[in-house]
């Protein structure tokens, strides 16, 4: 397995020592769904992708690396257990934990996290079509490898400047963007990264959530920003998510919003069908490979 020093890349990814690289082992396209803001809806966004995927006929396997959380493992769980429990049978992404590894078995200056993801990508590489990996909401080494392993990254940001303000940092006076800011720098070191290992480039594409009805102000700054810092770092701008209390109430039963007819709602409320057409818009906006978003 080929690997590859990051020593000098920059402060972001210092502590990123020799990380394995796994690429074209097998034939799985990573999907990384990752941002350092807590809250900012990946472990939704992870759900709902993965889910329409799985739907879409693909082979979809799915990792966690919130060990503490495993807020994407749950929602599987509480899928599994809803659909025994009804006796129904939906499409649903292979979930697995990250194998657990004896440090004893480690060769010297191994990591214990890069050899417990590579593990678990290795057996997913060559049986699934996609691997989703959703990431905590803080900066680890599991995230960051991740970062370097995915082929898409999907960052869900909430229309806020507080959120943007892990991107970049903008002159609170003019709005003018003033430079890339802890997160960005981190996605720049996995770009870097994979750069040098003569790897594809990352397609980095941010989604804005829980958009709002109202607060058209900050709405409108937000996407003038976010437009202007798109072109500065690189990543594509995806049509997002409302606000919509359905996203918080179809986790204990593990359903997505792909879901609801199966389930028996007959009758789907407004909300339900738009927020079904921003998933099918967010789905054609990632270009995955051959993937039509016909749901
Ligand atoms: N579009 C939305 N509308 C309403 N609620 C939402 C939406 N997206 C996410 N939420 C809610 O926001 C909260 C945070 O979402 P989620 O857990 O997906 O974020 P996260 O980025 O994975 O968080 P963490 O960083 O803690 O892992 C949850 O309660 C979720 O139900
Ligand atoms: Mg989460």
């Amino acid at each position: 397995m080929p690997s590859f020093d990051c020593s000098g890349i920059g402060g972001a990814v210092a502590d990123c020592d020799n990380v394995a690289l796994f690429w074209g082992i097998g034939v799985a396209h990573i999907i990384v769904v990752g941002n350092e803001k807590g809250g900012a809806g990946k472990s939704t966004v992870s759900m709902h992708v993965a889910t329409a995927l799985a739907r879409l006929g693909h082979r979809v396997g799915a990792l966690d690396l919130d060990l503490r959380q495993t807020t994407m493992g749950r929602y599987i769980e509480n899928r599994r257990a809803f659909l025994a429990r009804r006796g129904m049978d939906l499409p649903t992404p292979a979930y697995r934990d990250l194998p657990a590894v004896d440090k004893a078995s480690l060769h010297q200056g191994e990591n214990i996290y890069d050899v417990r993801l590579t593990q678990a990508l290795e057996e997913m590489q060559d049986t699934q079509d996609f691997i989703l990996i959703d990431c905590p909401g803080s900066h680890t080494r599991l995230s960051q490898m991740a970062h370097s392993v995915a082929d898409t990254l999907i960052t869900p940001l909430n229309d806020s400047f507080v959120d943007f303000d892990l991107l970049a940092r903008i002159d609170p006076e003019d709005g003018r963007i003033m430079g890339p800011s802890v997160y960005s720098e981190m996605v720049w070191g996995a770009r870097q990264r994979r750069a040098q290992a003569g790897l594809d480039p990352i397609d980095w594409i941010v989604v804005r959530n829980r958009l709002g009805t109202q607060q058209m102000v900050n709405k409108k700054k937000m996407g003038k920003a976010l437009e202007t810092l798109s072109k500065r770092i690189g990543f594509r701008v995806a049509p997002g998510f409302s606000e919509r209390v359905v996203f918080r109430e179809l986790f204990p039963k593990g359903l997505t919003l792909l879901d609801l007819r199966d389930v028996g709602l007959s009758q789907m409320k407004l909300s339900n069908i738009a927020a079904r057409q921003e998933l099918r818009d967010l789905i054609s906006a990632l270009s995955l490979p051959d993937v039509k978003a016909n749901f």
